[in-house]
């Protein structure tokens, strides 16, 4: 598990963790798997790792495919490409827009409607370049999306993984998408934690993104603290640095191009980053509950983790979360899925 590899959490925050991850080779799936009969949700699944992780559990002979995504024509665009690929099996177009919790509430509603649920992979996420507030929230969109909004649905389909589980099968899996720039960020650990995002001045798009990602780590830490990995199983792919998404749509042209020639030196294809999240939903167990998977193994925390510095921000972090979701009910689902012994 993440949490007893702090010895090794230093190496992973400098250059030489940075190229070993780059370096390590792709680890197969073990032989002879096959997801037939099962069934799988992928958000942000139009375009990116996303879609390429759709494809690749497609050729596992996934039965039924649920692409969450928020734009009905991309998502049915890349839908009809899959099909073509795959014409057999079942490929579901829904929408979650995760600007909206709203949007994220229907989808979760309509996940409950699924006769089973095997893979959950919260994947979309964005980075913006410039400061944008959510009309609905006020939140900033960077942490909307990528922390707030996935945590809620995190949470929201906690219950409905666990009462899908299929007895005598593996435990749902839920895998919450993060990155490894959080072995580089740092952020303010005293204050109100989530207010420190609401600061148009200060903004930077590579920050607010890399910290709404460190922010993610805390929670899947502590949410799984708080869950029976025999009920959900839950862990954090880390699918590194990728090229070929259109995750720096945003940038100006040169800046593109230049994030292009370094891609190619130092980026993988999306084929492999893709592998990172079906190691992590198929091939891993129990020891990766609440944990970091990077490059096909169980990599540490980020050093902060294991401070008492780190330990209080976490606490707070998780209280101001509930405070923030609890709309939805959010410490009760969470008190609920506690294991009664
Ligand atoms: N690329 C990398 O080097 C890298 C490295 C580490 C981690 N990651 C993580 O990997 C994941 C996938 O990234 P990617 O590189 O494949 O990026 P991408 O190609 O830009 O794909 C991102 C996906 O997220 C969706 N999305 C964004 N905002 C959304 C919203 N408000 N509601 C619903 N869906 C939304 C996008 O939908 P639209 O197409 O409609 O915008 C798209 O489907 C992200 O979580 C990212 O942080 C990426």
């Amino acid at each position: 598990m993440s949490s007893e590899l702090e010895s090794l959490a230093g190496f992973e925050a400098t250059i030489f963790g940075y190229l070993y991850r780059w370096f390590t080779p792709p680890k197969p799936l073990p032989q002879g798997t096959h997801l037939t009969n099962q069934v799988a949700i992928v958000t942000g699944s139009n375009v990116g790792i996303g879609l390429a992780s759709c494809r690749q559990l497609l050729k596992l002979g996934l039965s039924h495919l649920i692409m969450g995504v928020r734009s009905q024509a991309k998502g049915d665009e890349a839908a009809r490409e899959l099909r073509k690929e795959f014409p057999t099996l079942t490929i579901s177009v829904w929408i979650v827009d995760m600007e909206s919790y709203d949007s994220v509430r229907a989808f979760a509603d309509q996940c409950a409607t699924l006769p089973r649920i095997d893979i959950a992979i919260l994947n979309a996420g964005l980075m913006k370049s410039s400061y944008t507030s959510v009309p609905t929230s006020s939140n900033e969109l960077t942490v909307q999306v990528n922390y707030l909004s996935t945590s809620l649905l995190a949470i929201l389909l906690l219950p409905i993984l666990k009462s899908k589980k299929v007895v005598g099968e593996r435990p749902p899996v839920l895998s919450i998408v993060g990155s490894d720039l959080i072995y580089r960020v740092d952020i303010q650990t005293k204050g109100h934690i989530l207010q420190q995002f609401e600061s148009p001045k200060t903004y930077d798009q590579w920050l607010w993104y890399a910290r709404s990602k460190l922010l993610l780590t805390f929670f899947t830490s502590k949410i799984a603290e708080l869950v029976d990995a025999d009920d959900v199983l839950i862990n954090m792919p880390n699918p590194g640095t990728t090229r070929g998404t259109a995750f720096f749509r945003e940038f100006s042209t040169p800046a593109a191009k230049l994030v292009d020639v370094l891609q190619f030196f130092f980026a993988r294809t999306l084929d492999v980053a893709a592998t990172t999240y079906l190691d992590a939903a198929i091939a891993r167990g129990k020891e990766s509950h609440g944990s970091f998977v990077s490059d096909w193994a169980i990599k540490p925390y980020p050093p902060i983790w294991y401070t008492a510095e780190g330990k209080e921000f976490g606490e707070r972090l998780w209280e101001e979360t509930m405070q923030e979701l609890n709309f939805a009910g959010a410490s009760k689902i969470i008190e609920d899925m506690r294991p009664r012994r």
